[in-house]
């Protein structure tokens, strides 16, 4: 496949689901992005949720953003800023626990409808995750079982508006990273794109369409998967003209799920050691002090940690 993939969801349900299956297969192996549509959320209800994420981003966000703007000086930057993105954020949290009642300055209708796309967002990614069982040959609830940990996943929407900018080239909408989590469901917005993924050395544009969900995977999913699935950089370049939307809700691990990769995904001794054990908080931990680079060495520091664990425990038996 050369062009973004974009997967029918529709068509698993006939005769063309092999070949859908496949086209999903593909993706995650090679992209580690692909756009799903008529995946069964309704496109007036996310034309709501679109209205509504606007509405309040004009209301209660842009004149802050553009005070931190004039505040820091931004405008009128000469050389790249490496410290800060060009976006206005938030971060609703759905599970274990809503935060959405008590988020200050939402509008009622609009906490009402966040939480309803949540609990549909929340099906959709467990469809995709046993999609990508079924692809790996993994039994069914496999991924959402380890993802559930001892009570429940991680899952939330950090909700984001790109404001223009005058100076794209030297601040980024959102720097280059791989996500940590599991996967990511986002709904981007149709008319401002920015969106990029890093293939094969170059960057490539994730083509904004009306009612389509973006979904990518995060390094939880590489590490379990044994590196069959990668995670992939992306990055957001803000626009000159027009505000970007951009919902984005991370399936992720319990913070106390062990994750490791799939035992059935390893078949060959060599590939035994390629990826770490570890508790998902303690990854989440470190991947805040170094979210901005590369995943690698964040494997590694586990893979270390791990090994010296078991030096330790060698040593005092
Ligand atoms: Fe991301």
């Amino acid at each position: 496949m050369t062009t973004f993939p974009v997967i029918n969801m529709e068509k698993l349900n006939g005769q063309g689901r092999a070949a859908t299956m496949e086209m999903i297969k593909d993706a995650c192996e090679n992209w580690g992005f692909f756009e799903v549509v008529n995946h069964g959320i309704a496109p007036e209800f996310m034309d709501t949720v679109e209205k509504l994420t606007k509405e309040h981003y004009r209301k209660c966000m842009e004149q802050r953003f553009k005070e931190m703007v004039a505040k820091k000086g931004l405008e009128a930057v000469q050389s790249e800023i490496n410290d800060l993105d060009w976006e206005s954020t938030f971060f609703l949290r759905h599970l274990p626990v809503s935060n959405i009642s008590e988020m200050p300055d939402l509008a009622e209708e609009y906490r009402s409808v966040m939480k309803e796309f949540a609990a549909q967002l929340e099906k959709l990614a467990e469809q995709l995750l046993d999609l990508l069982c079924e692809n790996l040959g993994l039994e069914k609830g496999y991924l959402k079982k380890v993802f559930y940990g001892s009570k429940s996943p991680n899952f939330g929407t950090k909700v984001s508006n790109y404001p223009p900018c005058p100076k794209p080239d030297l601040i980024k909408g959102l720097r280059a990273h791989t996500d940590a989590g599991g996967i990511v469901l986002l709904f981007q917005d149709d008319k401002v794109s920015g969106l990029q993924l890093l293939k094969d050395g170059q960057w490539v544009d994730v083509p904004p369409m009306r009612h389509s969900i973006v979904v990518n995977l995060g390094d939880q999913l590489e590490v379990i998967t044994n590196g069959k699935y990668k995670s992939v950089m992306h990055r957001v370049i803000a626009q000159t003209d027009g505000t970007r939307m951009s919902l984005a809700s991370f399936y992720n691990p319990a913070s106390d799920a062990v994750i490791y990769p799939a035992p059935a995904l390893v078949e060959k001794e060599e590939t035994r050691d390629l990826y770490p054990k570890f508790v998902f908080e303690d990854y989440m931990k470190h991947y805040l002090g170094v979210k901005f680079q590369a995943k690698e060495p964040r494997f590694e520091a586990f893979k270390n940690m791990e090994n010296t664990a078991n030096l330790g425990q060698v040593a005092t038996a």
